[in-house]
């Protein structure tokens, strides 16, 4: 199959029937997606394909050929992803760390979307992206801070 993720073309031989997240990580080599629940549940795998969020754990890797896939470490340029990035540094957002690439992922598909979100518009798009150090706060925080550095 050819794969491209963040703008590079890979050609992978994988069981269609793969995760998408096992291919990011184990046979493409990109970790900065983790692995969570496995079961859609907790966001941890989140990644872009042609710009919408999706669960990588549950992703078929055949269901995103001809896609443009976008993982954490492929952001960098993106002005949207930038605001996030600095907003999160700049409230110290993330606590272990383990929940964030698809934190960050998951806002950064927001905020393109909805430039100026409300909380409730946070809470609907970030709902299934758990936390376990419960850094919910910090992240609405981020969100907003990014959403006024993206108004500037
Ligand atoms: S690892 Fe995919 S949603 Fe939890
Ligand atoms: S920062 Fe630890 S799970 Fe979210």
């Amino acid at each position: 199959m050819k794969l491209t993720v963040n703008d590079r073309e890979f050609t992978i031989d994988a069981d269609p029937e793969m995760p998408l997240l096992w291919v990011l990580r184990d046979v493409i080599g990109l970790t900065g997606t983790k692995f969570g629940c496995g079961a859609a549940q907790c966001g941890a795998c989140t990644v872009h394909v042609d710009g919408q969020p999706i669960r990588s754990c549950v992703t078929p890797v055949s269901a995103v050929e001809g896609q443009k896939v976008v993982t954490i470490e492929g952001l960098g340029g993106n002005k949207v992803a930038d605001a996030v990035i600095t907003a999160w540094t700049a409230l110290d957002v993330p606590q272990c760390g383990y929940c964030q690439s698809g934190q960050v992922m998951a806002a950064v598909a927001l905020l393109t979307e909805t430039p100026k979100p409300s909380d409730a518009d946070i809470d609907a798009a970030m709902d299934g992206n758990l936390c376990r150090c419960a850094t919910y706060q910090r992240i609405r925080a981020g969100i907003h801070e990014a959403a006024r550095t993206l108004e500037g």
